[in-house]
């Protein structure tokens, strides 16, 4: 089973515990990098409970796709759909094997590439992404910051547990901090890896986007910088020539 049909049982406590990252720094850093989507055909690869796809049909996207490889997480996404329909279509599918949908403008992953186990499948992630875009299509893309500092990481709710000296590839488990302790293995990528692999599927002007903010209180700039000098997520850009 994949580990995100547990964690979607104590997904609205995780989103909890990472809200002020999530609603400073992630969101706001997503969207002024993402520019308008008017009309666009976007993909949401590993869209969980589709609250990246939701955000994108709400600003005027023509067709919204999400895709997760936890048929527990597109069954929440769905329900989302069913209260509130917003014309986004969900499908269960792995990024690394998942089938070409068809011609879109944009794929977004959030979270979700520094799942992939070894080269290979991170290779056929990307692969898979640039099949479904147009030519001069994009992909935005959130992955971890692998080289997080620990203290800085646990500020914000998650717990690493990172060991020294990983490898490529390698599995480490990061604990968000819920009540039980919600834990995921994810996989040792750093921005110099992902690059490559990007460019070797194909992709061009390859960057990391700035990370930006929204307003936050008098007592919580302390916070939100220790977040933005250390962020838990590193937003890549790429398009498809
Ligand atoms: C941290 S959650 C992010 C969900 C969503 N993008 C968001 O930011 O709210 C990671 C998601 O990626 C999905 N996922 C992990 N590995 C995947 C894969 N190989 N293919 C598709 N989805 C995957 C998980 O099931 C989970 O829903």
């Amino acid at each position: 089973m994949a580990q995100y049909d547990i964690l979607a049982k104590q997904l609205s406590d995780i989103e909890k515990a990472i809200h002020f990252y999530r609603e400073h720094v992630e969101l706001p850093s997503f969207f002024h990098a993402l520019g308008p989507v008017n009309g666009k055909r976007v993909l949401d690869v590993g869209c969980g409970d589709g609250l990246y796809a939701r955000l994108v049909a709400q600003r005027g996207a023509g067709q919204v796709v999400g895709t997760d490889s936890s048929s527990e997480m597109i069954r929440l996404a769905e329900a989302a759909e069913a209260d509130q329909p917003l014309g986004v279509l969900y499908h269960v599918h792995d990024v690394a094997t998942m089938p070409t949908m068809g011609e879109f403008d944009l794929v977004i992953a959030v979270n979700v590439l520094h799942y992939a186990d070894n080269r290979a499948t991170l290779d056929g992630m990307c692969e898979r992404i640039s099949s479904n875009l147009v030519s001069g299509g994009r992909l935005l893309a959130y992955v971890g910051n692998a080289d997080v500092d620990r203290e800085a990481a646990r500020d914000f709710g998650f717990i690493v547990d990172r060991p020294a000296d990983l490898g490529e590839g390698d599995p480490f488990t990061v604990t968000i901090r819920t009540n039980p302790p919600a834990s995921v293995q994810v996989h040792y990528w750093t921005a110099t890896s992902l690059t490559r692999a990007v460019e070797s599927a194909g992709f061009t002007r390859v960057g990391w986007e700035e990370m930006t903010h929204s307003s936050v209180s008098d007592d919580a700039a302390a916070r939100l910088g220790r977040l933005l000098k250390n962020p838990p997520g590193l937003l890549l850009s790429a398009y498809k020539e």
